[in-house]
């Protein structure tokens, strides 16, 4: 029998839908025939790629709700709307995120809350408003919660960002510990993967192009990661072949955190 994953008949809301990561979540979930309903903070204009990107993987043209996920209204207006367009919500894919890489003593107190709601209570509420939705789901909900590398080592600089990204890890064991077996959580954590959040940050050197070349030289794999890539993983993560996972944040980094310094 062939190993494929089909979530036809499933409905997944992913958050950061607009660009990067979210959209090869978008592209994957699509692939494997879910319905996807996607948000970003972008203005709906402005979200023609992840809307082209599901309709030519599935045919199916998606539900796109501009929201700041750090609003609890906007998260409120999100929920709503997807159960109104689709009936259910089987399947989160907390992705939206962004880098706050401010440093210990640099990081101002208005970073610091910024970081502290985008990248991570902005998980925890949006998990507690589709927590009935998840429950009702047919074979249980899934939560895949978007991490990072930086959850488990860091660089100098990156502070408060990689503070909530390890506490992410957190809020995956404790949903696990107190929403399984009805819900299921996991977690990833992303290394280096080629988006415009690491083309910004290349750009902070004095010559970007030297620095990707020497960065993407530290890979065992010898570059960087592809939105495709972690939105396999949200697929895999979701569907009934990882059943038995659950509390745990899956490190996928081509091989970096092995390379001794
Ligand atoms: N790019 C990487 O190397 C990398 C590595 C590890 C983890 N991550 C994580 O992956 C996630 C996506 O990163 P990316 O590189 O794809 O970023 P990106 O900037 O390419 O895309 C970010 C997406 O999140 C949305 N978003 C940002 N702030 C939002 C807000 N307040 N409300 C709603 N939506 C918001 C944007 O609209 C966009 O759709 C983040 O959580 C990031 O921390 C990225």
């Amino acid at each position: 029998m062939p190993f494929t994953i089909d979530l036809s008949d499933k409905v997944v809301l992913l958050t950061g839908s607009t660009a990067g990561i979210g959209l090869g979540i978008a592209r994957q979930f699509a692939r494997a025939g879910a319905h996807v309903a996607g948000c970003g903070l972008e203005a709906i204009e402005q979200a023609r790629e992840f809307i082209q990107t599901v309709q030519s993987e599935s045919g199916q043209t998606p539900l796109y709700v501009q929201a700041d996920v750090t609003q609890p209204d906007d998260l409120a207006r999100l929920v709503s709307e997807t159960v109104a367009r689709y009936g259910r919500i089987d399947i989160l894919a907390s992705n939206a995120g962004t880098n706050v890489f401010a440093g210990v003593d640099g990081c101002s107190e208005a970073e610091w809350e910024i970081n502290l709601n985008l990248n991570l209570a902005s998980h925890w509420r949006l998990a507690r408003l589709c927590k009935p939705y998840l429950e009702a789901a047919p074979g249980g909900g899934i939560i895949v919660v978007n991490a990072s590398c930086h959850a488990y080592s860091s660089l100098p600089g990156c502070f408060p960002y990689n503070v909530t990204k390890t506490a992410l890890m957190g809020l995956v064991r404790s949903l696990t510990l107190e929403w399984s077996p009805t819900i299921r959580t996991v977690g990833v954590a992303p290394g280096f993967i080629d988006t415009r959040l690491n083309e910004a940050w290349f750009d902070t050197f004095p010559d970007p192009a030297a620095e990707r070349a020497r960065t993407e030289a530290q890979f065992p794999m010898r570059r960087l990661g592809t939105p495709d890539e972690i939105g396999g993983w949200f697929v895999f993560l979701a569907s009934d072949y990882a059943r038995f996972s659950a509390g745990q944040t899956y490190l996928i980094d081509g091989g970096r955190s092995v390379v001794m310094m």
